[in-house]
């Protein structure tokens, strides 16, 4: 399969350009730019692409790629693409001057194409692209020839067809280049020839066979929470190994109303599995709760117990001599590089709490879909037979409503908030909304207000429906709801769930807020 290397020099934007690579068809992969070269040439890549990075290259301290890099892909002709940082680098490394200009050029910039290429194909003339950039090419080493250029920045593409080397100044992964993907897939396809054979038919298919000849007859446990990345770990597993799988499935008391259920039906009665342990351990949880104020030592509590309730469940069950030997996690591609780039490891675990298992249970990790994309999981999780409703489910906390309870958390506090809850999310999907929107759900604040009801004041709690639009959660705008639908949501949850005699409608965006409240 052929592969396309995208080394990172730092920038915010390397996931996106693996995944528009991946829609093309074509297997991309994230390798850090200090990545070992020899590493680099085990995994024989198709194309490389540099990506851009907040640096100068001028910096002592600036992501660098050594001369025997580049003869390496020159000796190969092995195309390589540089944007913004990656660009500079490859001028900079060649001989060529880069400088930083007074003119620096953000946002959306008409770029003049000078010369046809391969790079371009099919463009036009002019085009709008995105730049984030101080420093630029003050001139080129010999053989390189201009392509591009806008008002401020004369040299804004390069191409040196002998050596196989390219350059963007300007981002082409980002939506706001109207024709980026147009030249990344010029890239892909018409310079570097690569094979569309990135299916995801064939994936599960050597995936499913990867896993038995690991596995053999062993047994393999998974925390199963009944998201997206769990689940289709669990139905991978399951495909291949059947009931040597052994799912557990911890009810902390925190989860939305019938979770649990749905939960049990999709895995027990749809899927057939046999070994699906249900833990209801919601008073252990609140419990230990009690009382606890402080979001971080509510997720801090939770996480612990967490690791608690599940060793405990693992330790009974090897009591009982299964051969339990493998630990699966549902890790995806977007954990593992995140992790590899604050801590210089790729083989963390992903939750918030490692678990760590009583000494003599010696259990190797695996993590079937580590390789893949939110939307690949996805994919996947709908070709093995899981249920639309469960792939599409917004994302949900791991500490779940205790985040959504502010302050003091009790059980009577989050029926409520479940009821509450589960209201909105009936009205908005009945509005064919909920696909629309990246988050909605209710949090409870602990506030009195009065009301009136018939004859009778009352004298409860405040509600406040938070629905977000967003792309990865890293920022994210309100939801502009109909104020109809909203009414309507309103009106029922005031009659319809005691506890709650208010509901106020979030319009806060991220920044500067947060999605969840605590
Ligand atoms: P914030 O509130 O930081 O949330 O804007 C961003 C995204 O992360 C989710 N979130 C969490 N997920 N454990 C999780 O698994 C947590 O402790 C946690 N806190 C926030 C949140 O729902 C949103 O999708």
């Amino acid at each position: 399969m052929d592969k396309i290397c995208i080394i990172d020099m730092g920038s915010q934007y390397s996931h996106l350009i693996a995944r528009r690579i991946r829609e093309f068809g074509v297997f991309s992969e994230i390798v850090p730019f200090n990545i070992p070269l020899k590493e680099l040439k085990k995994l024989e890549p198709r194309a490389i692409i540099l990506s851009g990075g907040p640096s100068s290259v001028y910096e002592a301290e600036s992501p660098n790629l050594p001369t025997e890099f580049f003869n390496y892909v020159i000796q190969q002709k092995i195309p390589v693409l540089g944007i913004c940082y990656g660009l500079h680098l490859i001028i900079h490394q060649m001989g060529g001057k880069i400088i930083q200009t007074d003119k620096k050029e953000y946002g959306k910039i008409e770029l003049n194409i000078i010369e046809k290429n391969l790079l371009f194909q099919s463009l036009n003339n002019k085009e709008i692209v995105w730049m984030s950039h101080g420093d630029q090419i003050k001139s080129m080493p010999e053989g390189f020839r201009v392509l591009a250029k806008t008002d401020t920045c004369p040299i804004a593409a390069f191409k040196n067809e002998k050596l196989n080397l390219y350059g963007v100044q300007f981002h082409p992964e980002v939506q706001h280049t109207i024709n980026g993907n147009v030249i990344l897939e010029n890239f892909i396809s018409l310079i570097a020839k690569a094979h569309r054979d990135w299916k995801l038919d064939d994936w599960i298919d050597k995936k499913i066979q990867e896993i038995k000849d690991i596995v053999g007859d062993k047994r393999v446990i998974l925390g199963l929470s009944g998201g997206v990345d769990s689940s289709v770990t669990a139905i991978l597993l399951h495909r291949a190994i059947g009931d040597n799988l052994h799912c557990i499935f911890v009810n902390n008391g925190l989860l939305r109303k019938n979770e649990e259920k749905e939960v049990q039906k999709q895995f027990n009665e749809k899927l057939g599995f046999k070994n699906l342990h249900y833990i209801n351990a919601e008073d252990i949880f609140l419990e230990k709760l009690n009382n606890i104020e402080d979001p971080e030592e509510k997720r801090r509590i939770i996480g612990h117990t967490f690791i608690e309730v599940f060793e405990n469940k693992t330790y009974e069950l090897e009591q009982e001599n299964l051969g339990i030997k493998y630990l699966a996690q549902g890790t995806i591609y977007p954990d593992r590089i995140e992790t590899a780039k604050t801590s210089e490891s790729a083989a963390k675990i992903k939750s918030h709490h490692n678990l760590t298992l009583p000494p003599d249970m010696k259990l190797k990790i695996i993590e079937p879909i580590k390789d893949l994309y939110k939307d690949e999981v996805r994919k996947i999780g709908l070709k093995l037979g899981l249920d639309n409703e469960l792939i599409e489910r917004h994302p949900f906390p791991g500490p779940g409503l205790a985040v959504r309870v502010l302050g003091p958390i009790d059980k009577k506090r989050l029926d409520t908030l479940r009821e509450a809850d589960a209201i909105l999310l009936e009205e908005i999907k009945r509005a064919n909304l909920y696909q629309n929107i990246w988050q909605i759900f209710c949090v409870l604040i602990p506030v009195r207000t009065v009301g009136v009801m018939g004859d009778y004041r009352t004298y409860e709690y405040i509600c406040s429906i938070r629905a977000v639009e967003s792309v990865d959660a890293m920022t994210a705008n309100f939801a502009k709801l109909e104020w109809d639908l909203l009414e309507k949501i309103a009106s029922r949850i005031i009659n319809e769930v005691k506890g709650f005699n208010r509901v106020v409608y979030d319009i806060s965006n991220k920044p500067p807020s947060t999605i969840e409240y605590e």
